[in-house]
């Protein structure tokens, strides 16, 4: 069998120009530059819509080229001989990353195959249940969640979170529709949301949630890599991730945790019978992935345990703060976020007071782009209007940011 832990010579020499993490990693400039020069640079704009998915550092995206060149030398002689063995250690690979077991998780193509086959597939549910999610859930789960009125015959229900969020208004919020919903059987939560960059409480809701006699599906498509976390401190038995956003690996790397013991409350996928009932791989039933994608997610994650969680999650919270902070002081900006770190990571969207149509958001980002080579995304989804998200990377420098607060001081809007 291959050894998925070859490595390029180029790979090892391009991590070991990396110094190590200081206490005060966030604002070693050094750091910052040593990792900066491993990711590609294309500086005729300032991406700040990171939130999409992350750019490969250059020597995973060699690895993966890598994999590519051999899976398409040897195609199946290579597939057909070693990928069950090769699938194995990778699940193995990704469930270390994630502080759980390999019987606990199976790749997907990303977060969104992942969340589906478990809301399609969540079996504890009688019509006439409830199930309940928010407006800043991620649109496809909310289709979901209303899907399941036909799928189960439950009765969904959603609200708006509150603005200004807080920790207190976040988790009295969803205390009071489970109150006021006392059938609900199953919750969506998002760990941080795609839409205002917004920090659940997870661990304290799924607490919620269960007394209240519900089950709760984590969708932490955004939250993996962004912030240093193990599934474990969630204590939820149901949870999505890519590595695609913020883990660096090659676009169509997902994963899905489902908790040992919890795997006979999720459908076999569509009558899957190549694993048994009670094993988690008959849950999700993916066909033919790319193969190289999945086979450079070991180089993906050691570049980001390389870097470190931590020092990534307090980078990306520090760039954050730095234009968030300004912008506050702007008469007309409002921030979507609260300052409070266990709220809140590297996303943050902010409003122009009045301005909540999608049209008026889009138009904004668009000024953004055009007049001041910044690039940011319009958002739908909080009930009291859309919003402009800003998404910095590990690699952005406090510079863009200025480029981005001289931006919005300058909108005709405010
Ligand atoms: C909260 C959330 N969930 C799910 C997804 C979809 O992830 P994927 O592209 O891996 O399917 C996204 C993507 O932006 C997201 O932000």
């Amino acid at each position: 069998m291959p050894d998925l832990a070859y490595r390029l010579p180029s790979f090892d020499a391009a991590l070991a120009t990396l110094p190590y993490a200081t206490d005060d990693v966030a604002r070693d400039e050094t750091f910052w530059d040593a990792v900066r020069a491993l990711y590609p640079s294309s500086r005729s704009v300032i991406n700040l819509e990171n939130g999409y998915w992350g750019a490969m550092a250059e020597p995973v995206k060699a690895m993966f080229e890598h994999w590519t060149d051999r899976t398409n030398r040897e195609t199946t002689l290579l597939i057909r001989a070693h990928w069950p063995q090769m699938l194995e250690q990778l699940r193995e690979t990704v469930a270390g990353a994630l502080g759980c077991e390999r019987d606990e998780i199976v790749l997907t193509r990303g977060a969104t195959e992942a969340m589906l086959a478990l809301i399609s597939g969540y079996n504890r549910l009688q019509p006439g249940d409830s199930v309940l999610y928010c407006d800043l859930d991620y649109p496809a789960m909310r289709y979901a969640m209303e899907w399941l009125r036909e799928r189960r015959g439950v009765v969904p229900v959603s609200f708006a979170v509150p603005e200004p969020a807080t920790r207190a208004s976040v988790l009295d919020a969803y205390a009071q529709m489970l109150e006021q919903h006392p059938r609900t059987r199953l919750v969506l939560l998002t760990h941080l949301s795609h839409c205002t960059g917004l920090v659940m409480p997870v661990r304290e809701l799924a607490a919620l949630a269960r007394s209240a006699g519900a089950d709760v599906i984590v969708d932490a498509a955004h939250s993996w890599g962004q912030m240093d976390f193990d599934v474990a401190s969630l204590d939820a038995p149901f949870v999505a991730f890519n590595l695609h956003k913020w883990i660096g690996a090659p676009l169509g790397c997902g994963a899905l945790y489902i908790r040992r013991g919890s795997v006979s409350a999720i459908d076999t996928y569509f009558g899957d019978r190549d694993f048994g009932a009670d094993d988690i791989r008959s849950r999700i039933h993916t066909g033919s992935p790319n193969f190289a994608a999945w086979l450079a997610i070991p180089a993906a994650l050691q570049l980001h345990r390389r870097i470190s969680a931590r020092a990534k999650e307090s980078r990306l919270r520090h760039l954050r703060h730095h234009w968030v902070r300004r912008a506050r002081e702007l008469p007309g900006i409002e921030i979507l976020t609260p300052d409070d770190d266990a709220m809140v990571a590297g996303i943050t969207a902010f409003r122009v007071t009045g301005q909540t149509s999608s049209d008026a958001n889009r138009a904004i980002a668009a000024t953004l782009h055009e007049r001041h080579g910044v690039y940011t995304v319009q958002r739908h989804g909080p009930r009291r209007g859309d919003v402009v998200r800003v998404t910095p990377a590990i690699t952005t420098t406090e510079a863009d940011l200025d480029r981005l607060l001289d931006g919005l001081r300058a909108l005709d809007t405010l």
